[in-house]
């Protein structure tokens, strides 16, 4: 007989949403050491809290988020909030006794980062934040690619997550564009942590950055028929230095939401001496890999289902958000079980905190124009 883990949501907007959906086909995972169930739910919203009436298994619907903390029927809480709630409503969980599954950027600022690293250190509670895309098979095999040791010395690191939603000058304001409500670092915290996740994993932490920063739209329909500022950094461009094997390796990291031509596309790319591998969601089921030889070739691989955790779904078919966005979630209750067994984990307190000193130091840079050196 599974364990049962009873999860409730905090947040019940876009992601609370698709949290709650992976959890109600849990039984797609097989052999999966844990069931889940979502029993509770808390949202400001009438509209939304509504949504999750059809769920059978949710017992608690809310507006009051301390029935969530005071409920015997909740050992997780998943929070998805606006960024500036998630120090108060981390630590206040914290305290409470009952594991987190934080959303990004785990805090609107490196001080509220570390406010709530320090309740988590305080804590017994099992925390990780959400960050998926390592979960694609796509990014498993880079990192398994890069954990093989074929690519020899590696020269060269690039990632990134590039949207252009927001090209669209006529797209109504949002809490997401707006500096009280997402921070000051803007684009980074939105977009910075799907990017840094991975390097952050394999060792690969800048020791020094340069920043560009940009704001180019800066107001938009207020959805009332005026205009409200939109303060914050719509794209970013991190140029860093990073230490592999005692030499000074480029990395760099792009975070933007004015990307032409780009819906949603994360990627990554890694060069070593030997061979390189590169993988983008703009084209989900390919994999590029290169090895050294008298031609200069990349081959393409055809990939299909497997992600880390065995689904019922067959091998040769495509993968989607809801998919991989799942196997976050599998590998977050598995750790939280210790039955991770070696496979790649989600983003640690310790990584969410070292983020932010990098956005922290992406500021700094912009706004002393120079290369800074990162603290950590
Ligand atoms: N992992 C990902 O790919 C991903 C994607 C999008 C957003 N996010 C993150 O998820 C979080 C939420 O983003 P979203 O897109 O779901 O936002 P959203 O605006 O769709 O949902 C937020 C919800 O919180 C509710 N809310 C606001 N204040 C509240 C309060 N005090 N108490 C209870 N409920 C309250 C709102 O009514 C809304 O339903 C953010 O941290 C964001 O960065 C992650």
């Amino acid at each position: 007989m599974n364990n049962i883990a009873k999860v409730g949501i905090i947040g019940g907007g876009l992601m609370g949403k698709e949290a709650a959906s992976a959890f109600g086909r849990w039984f797609a995972l097989n052999d999966y050491p844990v069931a889940v169930e979502l029993s509770a739910v808390c949202d400001l919203d009438e509209e939304v809290l509504g949504w999750y009436e059809q769920i059978p298994s949710v017992q608690l619907i809310t507006s009051d988020y301390e029935q969530i903390l005071a409920s015997d029927q909740v050992d997780v809480v998943y929070v998805a909030l606006p960024h500036h709630l998630h120090e108060e409503y981390y630590i206040d969980i914290l305290e409470s006794g009952k594991d987190l599954l934080a959303e990004k950027p785990f805090g609107m600022n490196l001080q509220a980062a570390k406010n709530i690293y320090g309740a988590f250190e305080a804590s017994s509670s099992f925390v990780r934040c959400s960050s998926e895309f390592p979960f694609l098979p796509g990014a498993q095999r880079v990192i398994a690619e890069i954990n093989s040791g074929r690519m020899g010395d590696i020269m060269e690191i690039h990632a990134g997550f590039l949207h252009a939603s927001d090209l669209n000058p006529q797209k109504p304001i949002n809490w997401k564009r707006q500096s009280q409500f997402c921070g000051e670092i803007g684009v980074m915290g939105d977009l910075g942590i799907h990017v840094i996740h991975i390097p952050l994993r394999l060792g690969w932490q800048p020791r020094r950055l340069y920043s560009q920063l940009q704001k180019v739209i800066t107001r938009r329909p207020d959805g009332q028929g005026g205009w409200a500022e939109s303060d914050t950094w719509n794209n970013a461009t991190l140029t860093t230095d990073v230490n592999i094997e005692g030499k000074d390796i480029p990395m760099t990291l792009e975070m933007k939401r004015l990307a032409p031509g780009q819906k949603n596309s994360w990627y990554i790319e890694v060069l070593g001496t030997e061979g390189g591998v590169r993988y983008s969601t703009k084209d989900t089921k390919t994999l590029w890999t290169f090895r050294r030889g008298e031609e200069q070739a990349w081959q393409q691989i055809d990939l299909g289902f497997q992600g880390p955790f065995p689904t019922i779904t067959g091998g040769i078919f495509e993968v989607g958000f809801p998919d991989y966005f799942m196997q976050m979630l599998a590998a977050y209750f598995a750790e939280r079980e210790g039955s991770l067994n070696g496979r790649f984990g989600c983003l640690t307190p310790q990584e969410a905190l070292m983020s932010h000193h990098i956005f922290q130091a992406a500021l700094e840079s912009k706004r002393t124009q120079s290369v800074v050196e990162i603290t950590y």
